[in-house]
């Protein structure tokens, strides 16, 4: 045999080979970039390759772009006390996530409210037309006191992605009986001593509400309110925010009175209110709430849980935490939603699956893999 033809063989058979590899890399590649879809519970990979690290969020649409603000944690039991700070992601299709940094960093003072080592849960952003500001708000708990502060924080920025300026913290509504309560109870309680109120507002009227798991919804009139676990986490206030954002206007309702709800998620819909909320089980997963109500200041009527199928009893091993409603397709809205991992929470995964209507009811049914185009 001639051995130059075997060299000759021998380099074809490699440069086929690397033609075949290169095919198969390249159609490969062309699947997964043509491939857009959620996939509920795994991996969700930014554009750095590394998981979205975005926990307990929410999600602003400015200027035709998607920005997902969240807690980031960090691995093991630590992670589960605010070490870094709010992370933001960027995105025009919901699909491919752009690292956008940290927005909102905690302190390494430890004077400060948020000093790290804070438990600073649940961040949600919203822009404020008059002011062109961008305002967040999150539940905070000061370091080392447990979850025994219950307030909330609120932090500003004039880009959306931050740096995003700490205002101040407190409980909400200090001196402000809640809308919804009869005369006879707009009685303050002494905060130490005497027999345990049955209405912890009353005990609370001077100093201010509990304010724990919360989110925050903004009215077609550009109206903003902040829900948050009130009461101990036994009843839901739906509250008013000042026409800056920055502050509770005065105004809030009781919602769904010795419920024991969580996790609050509020969405519009043919001109209905909706809030999706859990349970009150800590980490654990429960089964999710679904109430609706004509007017945001109630009465609110409570549906049951919106999940079905298998695993709708605990959410789908998740908890709410925001919808968004799908820009430019009226009653599309995805239901976001955590599955924690308290052992390590970096690891924690999102669960976003579409919101179904039956009947004009919303349901959620869990599927492995779905994109837009779900949306009719
Ligand atoms: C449940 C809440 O929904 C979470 O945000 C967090 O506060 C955990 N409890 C802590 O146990």
């Amino acid at each position: 045999m001639n051995p130059k033809s075997n060299k000759e063989n021998h380099w074809g058979s490699i440069m086929r080979r690397v033609a075949s590899l290169l095919l198969v890399c390249g159609l490969v590649t062309s699947v997964t970039a043509a491939e857009k879809a959620f996939r509920p519970g795994e991996v969700w990979p930014d554009n750095n390759g590394v998981h979205i690290n975005c926990h307990g969020g929410g999600i602003l649409v400015h200027n035709g772009t998607f920005y997902w603000f969240g807690q980031h944690m960090i691995e093991g039991r630590p992670g589960n006390l605010a070490q870094v700070g709010v992370h933001v992601y960027s995105s025009k299709n919901l699909y491919d996530w752009k690292d956008e940094g940290i927005a909102l960093r905690v302190s390494e003072d430890p004077q400060s409210d948020i000093a790290k080592g804070c438990i600073l849960e649940r961040p949600k952003v919203i822009y404020n037309r008059k002011t062109d500001k961008f305002v967040m708000w999150f539940h905070l708990e000061l370091k080392g006191k447990g979850y025994r502060a219950a307030r909330s924080g609120v932090a500003v920025a004039d880009q959306v992605t931050g740096p995003y300026r700490f205002i101040e913290s407190f409980r909400p509504n200090a001196g402000v009986w809640p809308i919804n309560v009869p005369d006879e109870l707009k009685e303050p309680l002494p905060a130490e001593g005497g027999p345990a109120p049955k209405f912890l507002f009353q005990r609370d009227h001077v100093g201010g509400q509990m304010a724990r798991d919360m989110t925050l919804f903004v009215d077609d009139d550009d109206t903003a309110y902040h829900v948050y676990a009130s009461e101990g986490n036994g009843t839901l206030h739906i509250s008013q925010l000042t026409d800056d954002y920055l502050r509770p206007a005065g105004k809030y309702a009781r919602v769904f009175p010795d419920c024991f709800n969580e996790a609050p998620a509020m969405f519009k819909h043919a001109g209905k209110y909706y809030l999706i909320t859990s349970g009150c089980s800590g980490w654990k997963a429960n089964a999710a709430r679904l109430g609706v109500a004509d007017s945001i200041w109630g009465p609110w009527q409570a549906l049951g849980n919106p999940c079905v199928g298998e695993d709708a009893e605990l959410t789908f091993h998740g908890q709410s935490t925001y919808v968004l409603p799908v820009p430019g397709k009226t009653g599309a809205f995805i239901f976001m939603a955590d599955r924690w991992k308290p052992g390590n929470p970096i690891d924690g995964k999102h669960l976003w699956l579409p919101i179904q209507f039956k009947d004009g009811k919303p349901f959620v049914a869990w599927l492995d893999k779905w994109d837009l185009s779900f949306f009719k």
